[in-house]
């Protein structure tokens, strides 16, 4: 038994980083997937596909709208309904910075993809859930929406406090039709987004000092909590932010 068999799920930006990673592990918990990305999933399904579970490609833009809603069509029409929406997409840009700093281009963008994107699945995908009977919403957020930084990207943690906010709206609206929605809250995982601005040591050192662990986490660590949310073990879960961040949230000082 999957703890995903039945389920159909589309997952955003799963050409690569967490969400190629969530495509597989989904896929082999039982979930018919939906891998959707700028320019498709390729790589993502044929990973799938080898490992006997079941996936589609799908390019679709989420600052597009017409886009996303052609991909929750195509879900539908190759698996029968949708059931799972991981709203995983997301960018944080090169000269995101401080709020003096941050440019114009950079705060619209951030914002189209990572908060109006995020409500474009939602709006194409929640129709479909309803027609589906219901399920759950895990939208990404991050453990920068939970605390300050002074190495700033202030746009992106503006955004990712955006996802809490309407992740909560999202979730009472729906709470007694059957659709739950719930953020995840990964701490820094070295995946692509991440790993451009820790090329050096000096960088990635004034991040490790911060977490109790001593350590980035694994993208199957934090796709291991999506599972948790993606699934019916946490029925009784909606409106929540689950934080997987080694402890950073939780930290005054860390060990020498
Ligand atoms: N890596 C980290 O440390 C970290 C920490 C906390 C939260 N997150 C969040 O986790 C999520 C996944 O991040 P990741 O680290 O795997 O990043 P990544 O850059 O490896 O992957 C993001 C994917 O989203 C896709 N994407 C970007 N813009 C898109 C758009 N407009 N339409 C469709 N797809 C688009 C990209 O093509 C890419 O495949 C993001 O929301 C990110 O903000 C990451």
């Amino acid at each position: 038994m999957g703890r995903l068999d039945g389920k159909v799920a589309l997952i955003t930006g799963a050409a690569g980083g967490m969400g190629a990673v969530a495509a597989e592990v989904f896929a082999a918990e039982g979930a018919r997937v939906a891998a959707v990305d700028l320019a498709g999933c390729e790589e993502t399904v044929a990973a799938v596909t080898a490992a006997g579970g079941e996936a589609v490609s799908l390019v679709a833009d989420v600052t597009d709208g017409a886009s996303v809603d052609a991909a929750v069509a195509a879900t539908v029409e190759a698996f029968g309904g949708l059931h799972v929406l991981y709203n995983n997409a997301g960018v944080s840009l090169p000269d995101d910075d401080g709020p003096t700093t941050t440019s114009e281009e950079t705060w619209a963008t951030t914002m189209d993809v990572n908060v109006a994107g995020l409500w474009r699945c939602c709006r194409a995908g929640i129709p479909a859930m309803l027609d589906s009977g219901g399920g759950s919403i895990v939208n990404v957020a991050s453990f920068v929406a939970h605390l300050g930084a002074a190495t700033p990207q202030l746009a992106y943690t503006t955004s990712k406090g955006a996802v809490l906010a309407m992740t909560r709206e999202i979730a009472v609206i729906y709470a007694r039709q059957g659709i739950r929605c719930n953020a995840l809250c990964p701490g820094p995982v070295l995946t692509p987004l991440l790993a451009k601005y820790l090329s050096d040591e000096e960088k990635r050192q004034r991040r490790l000092v911060h977490i109790p662990m001593g350590r980035f986490g694994e993208a199957r660590e934090m796709v291991n909590g999506a599972l948790f949310l993606a699934s019916d073990e946490s029925s009784f879960m909606t409106g929540q932010s689950l934080l997987i961040d080694g402890g950073i949230t939780a930290a005054y000082t860390t060990p020498e």
